[in-house]
């Protein structure tokens, strides 16, 4: 993957030193920092794929940089301190990890998948699957960060729900490469990373949530809760968005993406919120509300993303 252009101070030191292999002018004072939100979550999120796949030219080494690592705990902190501050407003608490099913169906606002299904056109659908695709082509990933952190229970079905997403030992049934191959099909480019670019700022937070609570063994309730929220919420909203590709005769592969969505989710969303939550909390009771804080950010998140295309579509009517 190439570096993507810069968006702002922070971004652009930070594409600088990666392209550079050197971060002695990102350490000089004082500190950069971000012009806006989507600066912020560019630097950060480039200083996140260097523990995924990296950047063609970028030294590997860079991942374990200590001054990167520094920038990056100064943008992970704004960002969960974010995160907690609209948790705290939403008042959103729950007794039991099977409130998870309660919080998402309570949870209102705006959603894309209704629009989708009866009114986006092609081209709508076409900017919004290159959004997607900055997550759907390291679908999964993120979460199995946390897999070595886990105890017995929860190891075993987190790794059986993630044997799903990787296409249980098929290369052609990884849902990130299904979702690699409807953009083919849809004439977009399936390379990974091709369209972060273009990715609204919310998007990139979406992203940048997943890999903190990821790569932090403090969050990994965080990260759970999330996995759980997001296969609870996905069912539906994917049979109505196959139907909507289905309306714009767009292509197959990637109706059967979500498709395969429909009825996995419906599995994983069990496995998910009752074996998988269900056993970390079981074994850690204090976790339970890093969990709903998961979850909330999950739904919360999501119904940004909404909120940005759903205006601007609108908007265009
Ligand atoms: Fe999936
Ligand atoms: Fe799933």
């Amino acid at each position: 993957m190439q570096l993507p252009p810069p968006r702002g101070t922070l971004s652009h030191r930070v594409r600088d030193a990666l392209a550079g292999s050197s971060t002695r002018p990102l350490a000089s004072r004082p500190s950069p920092v971000a012009d806006d939100h989507h600066d912020a979550a560019l630097a950060l999120w480039m200083l996140y794929e260097l523990h995924y796949r990296g950047f063609d030219g970028v030294d590997d080494r860079m991942e374990w940089d200590a001054t990167l690592l520094g920038l990056r705990r100064h943008l992970e902190d704004d960002l969960e301190q974010d995160l907690r501050t609209r948790f705290a407003k939403s008042g959103t608490s729950a007794e039991s990890v099977e409130e998870i099913f309660r919080i998402c169906d309570e949870h209102e606002g705006a959603a894309l998948s209704p629009y989708l299904h009866r009114h986006a056109t092609r081209e709508q659908f076409l900017e919004l699957l290159r959004a997607r695709s900055v997550y759907h082509l390291k679908e999964s990933d993120p979460v199995s960060w946390a897999i070595p952190r886990l105890g017995t229970a929860a190891k075993a079905a987190l790794v059986e729900l993630q044997y799903d997403e990787y296409g249980g030992g098929d290369p052609n049934r990884l849902h990130a490469h299904l979702f690699a191959r409807g953009m083919a099909a849809c004439g977009l480019d399936p390379t990974y990373g091709a369209y972060v670019a273009q990715a609204p700022t919310e998007v990139l937070e979406q992203n940048n949530v997943m890999s903190l609570f990821g790569l932090h063994r403090r969050l990994r309730g965080a990260a759970l809760g999330h996995l759980a929220a997001f296969e609870v919420t996905s069912s539906l909203p994917s049979r109505r968005i196959a139907q909507g590709l289905d309306r714009l005769d767009l292509a197959d592969a990637m109706q059967h993406y979500y498709r395969e969505h429909v009825e996995a989710d419906a599995v994983h969303e069990q496995l998910a919120v009752r074996t998988i939550c269900g056993a970390l909390v079981a074994e850690s009771p204090e976790l339970l509300d890093d969990v709903v804080l998961g979850a909330f950010a999950c739904l919360d998140q999501e119904e940004r993303i909404a909120r940005h295309f759903l205006d601007r579509w609108e908007a265009a009517a």
